[in-house]
């Protein structure tokens, strides 16, 4: 992992702008994701989270608590910074964000194409595939028990 990456909680108007355009830069311009319904109303409650190498921001993602459940989302890295460990230091993070918000449950809506990085991190794949944005995803949800308990 490189030394200088952070992952940070987003906690100004002015990152979470960051955050914002990369996942405008992730989703819209390289997955093709509606500008639309790329913001949503769940912006304005999630914890959100910004990943920085050397200064620069590289990665985002999501946590919105839905009763007593957290879902992770918007996991995003540029694409130039992938594969070097951004994407799971941002997941880390938000499990630990949704752990310590006492969420029951933890799970997420996974593209198809990276059900395997969620499985690196102890999430397991529940149910059929279905369609979002254009894109077929699975739910999966977390299994793995906190070293702590
Ligand atoms: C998915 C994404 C966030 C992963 O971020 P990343 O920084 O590249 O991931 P990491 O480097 O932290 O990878 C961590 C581990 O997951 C694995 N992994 C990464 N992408 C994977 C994929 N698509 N399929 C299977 N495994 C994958 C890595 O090999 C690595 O395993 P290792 O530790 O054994 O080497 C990134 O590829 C991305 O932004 N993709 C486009 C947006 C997207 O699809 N987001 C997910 C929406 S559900």
């Amino acid at each position: 992992m490189n030394a200088t990456m952070r992952v940070r909680r987003v906690f100004s108007r002015k990152e979470l702008k960051k955050a914002f355009a990369i996942r405008m830069r992730v989703f819209v311009r390289e997955q093709g994701v509606p500008a639309e319904i790329e913001l949503d109303e769940d912006d304005k409650r999630a914890i959100h989270f910004l990943a920085f190498t050397a200064g620069k921001t590289v990665g985002t993602a999501r946590v919105v608590l839905r009763r007593a459940s957290a879902k992770i989302g918007r996991m995003a890295v540029l694409k130039s910074y992938r594969g070097r460990g951004v994407g799971m230091k941002l997941l880390q993070k938000a499990i630990e964000a949704a752990k310590r918000k006492r969420a029951r449950g933890i799970y997420l809506h996974a593209q198809v194409s990276v059900i395997g990085f969620y499985e690196t991190a102890g999430f397991r794949a529940v149910g059929p595939v279905f369609e979002e944005a254009g894109i077929r995803h699975r739910k999966m949800t977390w299994t793995k028990r906190s070293p702590a308990r």
